[in-house]
């Protein structure tokens, strides 16, 4: 059995929480069987990795994973999307399509946000859990599925069961294991590891040196509640690392990325889709968009002498600092990839217009994402962990790590974009 310490670097899951240990140890436990799990926690705890790592430790991880989110799909057509429909079973329904559970057989559902699920639906569902057994919406033919359920809910069932929008048997046969993760709040030791690791994230991704917190900003994000958990967190780190110019960052500073700090009252629960999120990707949008507008003005000042005196040496010579600023050390790699990221970009504009003719004859499944099987999944995260140790190693150097690698510039250069570093 691999060791939880394994599991939560195959994941990415940082921490070492003993309530966080004992989720993940749970999750190992279960995974060879096929007993339903309810996930539950706070928004943004970090839930959706459980029925990953409990698919892949399972029989079935050569099958399919399909993870619905139950909350993002119209009343209308959840039952169509689950269990399929047959042609001419409702207005639109120009052909027969297999549903989530028909897909993956052999393999594990995930059920995101369980609770928002119709009550006729959960009543399919219960069938399902019981006996496998599923009809297609519009047919009246039975059919079987062997599929294993992972739910995963943020809100109380017993509040749901008892204003009976959540069915009570169904809720029993769903968690038949409950696998709970705790809040951030609960998890102190973990904030300022969780926080470094996203800070040296972004500054790989941003490219620019990594953050670093005084003690008292530490004490700051350590008390505070941290309503959005993990999710939060991760946002307020990246906000400062993009948007905060000298390196070091104080309790002053901090204190402005956490809303309602100094205060005793409760802070206001958000969900994901809060306010503070779209101000802090709108903030993070404003400055991509003034360093394009910067690069694109001094881009044309140079076309402008370009065109001027034509191919002149001096032009290189007057414009040393532009050409510096816009391609920096190593222009002419930089130069060649970009104009190959241009190239590739033509390509798969190409293929995403093919697909889309295909997709019209094909079924599409618009709620759920599927994922490969493990070998594929752990290749790519293979290397994606050997490049970003080795820019680690390196402080961000190309040439090093390239080097390293055994890999060309433009190659790591390429990679760092597709893997978005
Ligand atoms: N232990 C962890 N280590 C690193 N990143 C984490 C950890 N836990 C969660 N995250 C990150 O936090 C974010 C939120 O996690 P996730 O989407 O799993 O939350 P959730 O519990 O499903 O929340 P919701 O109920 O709102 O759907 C994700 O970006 C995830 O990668
Ligand atoms: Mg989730």
């Amino acid at each position: 059995m691999e060791s939880i310490q394994a599991i939560k670097q195959r994941f990415g899951i940082i921490g070492n929480d003993p309530k966080l240990n004992r989720s993940i140890e749970k999750a190992i436990q279960v995974s060879p069987t096929d007993i339903s799990v309810l996930v539950t926690g706070e928004s943004g705890v970090g839930k959706e990795s459980i029925p990953k790592i409990i698919h892949q430790l399972s029989h079935r991880k050569h099958g399919k994973y399909i993870a619905v989110n139950c909350g993002a799909i119209p009343e209308g057509t959840i039952d169509s999307e689950l269990f399929g429909h047959e042609k001419g079973a409702f207005t639109g329904a120009t052909s027969t399509r297999s549903g989530y559970f028909e897909v993956a057989d052999e393999g594990t559902i995930f059920l995101d946000e369980v609770g928002e699920l119709p009550l006729t639906t959960q009543v399919r569902l219960l069938r399902v859990l019981e006996n496998g057994e599923f009809i297609k919406v519009g047919s009246s033919k039975v059919q079987k599925t062997n599929v294993r359920i992972v739910a995963a809910t943020n809100v109380n069932m017993f509040d749901a069961i008892k204003k009976e929008k959540f069915r009570e048997d169904l809720y029993y046969r769903l968690s038949t294991v409950e696998i709970n993760l705790p809040p951030l709040r609960d998890r102190k030791e973990d904030i300022h590891l969780l926080f470094r690791k996203f800070a040296s994230d972004f500054a790989l991704k941003y490219k620019m040196p990594t953050i670093k917190l005084t003690d008292d900003a530490i004490n700051l994000l350590v008390k505070y509640r941290w309503n959005g958990n993990i999710r939060q967190l991760r946002n307020v780190a990246e906000q400062v690392s993009v948007l905060e110019q000298n390196r070091t960052i104080n309790g002053n500073t901090i204190q402005n990325y956490l809303p309602n700090t100094g205060s005793n009252l409760p802070a206001i629960v958000k969900n994901s889709k809060s306010e503070s999120d779209f101000s802090s990707e709108r903030e993070i949008l404003y400055k991509v968009l003034f360093d394009m507008k910067s690069d694109l003005n001094d881009l044309k000042k140079l076309t402008m002498e370009l065109m001027k005196k034509g191919s002149d040496s001096d032009v290189q010579k007057d414009n040393e600092h532009l050409i510096q600023k816009i391609y920096g050390d190593d222009k002419d790699e930089e130069f060649e990839a970009a104009v190959e990221d241009l190239e590739v970009l033509s390509l798969a504009e190409h293929t995403d217009a093919d697909e889309d003719i295909v997709s019209e004859t094909e079924d599409k499944y618009h709620f759920a994402e599927e994922i490969e099987e493990e070998e594929t999944l752990s290749l790519h995260d293979k290397e994606l962990e050997l490049i970003k140790k080795s820019l680690e190693r390196h402080g961000g150097k190309r040439k090093l790590a390239a080097a390293e690698l055994g890999i060309s510039e433009r190659t790591l250069y390429r990679k760092i974009k597709q893997f978005d570093l």
